[in-house]
């Protein structure tokens, strides 16, 4: 234990294995990231089998990579931060059995992170390593409401981190989580230090990175596919054709018809306004029957064994040379199109949440957060309404172990440690 408030984090909920060392909450020493992309690229998506295998191979060297980025021994941390959930069971269960070993063997304690959380940390992480609002100097004794005495005495710390988050302690903020496997707008707000979580709408059935995900696909690109889409759809005319958003129904919610969808097991959406409510497997369909109707799948086919030929390092283009020499100007035109109606959706929504709430600051997060239309429109419309919007880094915005070490920095200095007992949550909820 060094007293400087260092969390190791650990991710490893789906298809990323991270470790990170993280500050006081506020200063990030190490990110180390093992990506499983080639694994799963040939299949067109995360094999769960392959992800716990993958994870099993990479933990090891993955957390010393880490400590040894950020210049510390075990011995010098304060605490282990792990994500519990949500994600797949198997590869979250890797990252938390060895989390509760190294912590059991260095006597340390162990913090439970919710994956969604960590996303929303990622934000302000990001802000406060730009802002550099951490004030240095003068050493102030941190209040250890619930940390064990021991502890508490042994730790004195640089500065106190809840004064660096006093900007959203005193107002709420809307947060989007936008990634693979979610698409979650939360009420965030931070009083006396603890961060509690509101959720205002959700998807009913796909996430928006999955939508990216199966269009890309569909169109014989690369995975996972956002990056290509948002490559793509730069040479691409976004009004080329009309999508559309239906009203998602609440009788529709009532009458159970989405309890079997992935999302809907997180938490209960009867009471959940439709008007923050996300729908994409429609849009999904809509490029299929496009894809159909104009005859464009053998050559999305011939395009796909081309890409994934054995030997072939594949990336998104760079120029419109580029991408005309992947697929026809047709396709640049469908994918703009689709990707300006996902963006257009998430913002009108997003924005309409923000304002129920009277929300001046807008967080964006996750790994569709990286996306660029995406980011210039929601800039553009924050500035036009007088918000605040915020992303973290691109390396912040897909999964990473920064931000589960960051959002356990809270709860270490609550004294919220996990039990012994900490298992795996493959649907764990975030807020109420
Ligand atoms: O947060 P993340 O790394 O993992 C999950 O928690 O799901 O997000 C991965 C998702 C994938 O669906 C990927 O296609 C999408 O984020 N993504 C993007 C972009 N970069 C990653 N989607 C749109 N545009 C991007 N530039
Ligand atoms: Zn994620």
């Amino acid at each position: 234990m060094s007293g400087r408030g260092l969390i190791l984090g650990i991710e490893s909920s789906c298809d990323e294995t991270a470790a990170a060392v993280v500050e006081r909450g506020t200063r990030t020493l190490s990110s180390v990231v093992a990506s499983q992309i080639k694994t799963h690229a040939r299949y067109g998506g995360v094999v769960p089998e392959l992800a716990s295998r993958e994870h099993l191979r990479a933990i090891v060297p993955v957390v010393r990579a880490a400590l040894a980025e950020a210049g510390v021994a075990l011995g010098d941390l304060d605490a282990i931060a792990v994500t519990a959930g949500p994600g797949l069971a198997g590869a979250l269960l890797v990252g938390i059995t060895y989390a509760k070993a190294l912590a059991y063997a260095q006597g340390l304690p162990l913090i439970a992170v919710n994956h969604l959380e960590g996303h929303i940390h990622a934000v302000l992480l990001h802000e406060l390593e730009t802002e550099k609002q951490v004030p240095s100097g003068a050493k102030a004794q941190v209040d250890f409401v619930g940390a064990t005495a021991v502890m508490a005495k042994a730790m004195t710390y640089q500065s106190c981190p809840d004064t660096n988050q006093r900007n959203l302690a005193e107002e709420a903020a809307l947060a989007l989580v936008v990634s693979g496997g979610h698409t979650h707008l939360y009420r965030a707000r931070q009083e006396r230090g603890a961060w509690s979580y509101l959720l205002m709408g959700r998807t009913v059935d796909d996430a928006a990175g999955e939508a990216f995900d199966k269009v890309a696909k569909l169109l014989g690109f690369g995975y996972p596919g956002g990056p290509w889409i948002d490559a793509l759809a730069r040479f691409g005319n976004p009004k080329a054709v009309p999508f559309a958003f239906a009203q998602i129904k609440v009788k529709a919610h009532l009458a159970g018809k989405v309890a079997r969808t992935k999302a809907a097991k997180t938490a209960p959406i009867a009471e959940l306004e439709p008007r923050f409510m996300f729908s994409f497997s429609g849009i999904k369909t809509a490029v299929l029957r496009y894809v159909e109707l104009h005859e464009l799948r053998g050559e999305a086919q011939a395009r796909a064994a081309r890409l994934f030929a054995p030997g072939v390092e594949s990336r998104p283009p760079q120029s419109k040379e580029e991408a005309l020499e992947l697929c026809p100007q047709q396709v640049l035109d469908l994918v703009a199109s689709f990707q300006c109606a996902v963006v257009g959706d998430l913002m009108k929504k997003t924005f309409a949440a923000a304002e129920s709430l009277g929300a001046r600051r807008i967080l964006v997060t996750g790994g569709v957060a990286a996306n660029r239309e995406l980011r210039a429109r929601f800039s553009a419309e924050a500035a036009r309404r007088g918000v605040r919007v915020s992303f973290p880094t691109l390396a912040l915005s897909t999964d990473n172990a920064a931000m589960i070490a960051a959002a356990a920095w809270p709860r270490f200095l609550a004294g919220e440690f996990a039990e012994d007992s900490l298992s795996a949550d493959p649907s764990l909820a975030l807020g109420r």
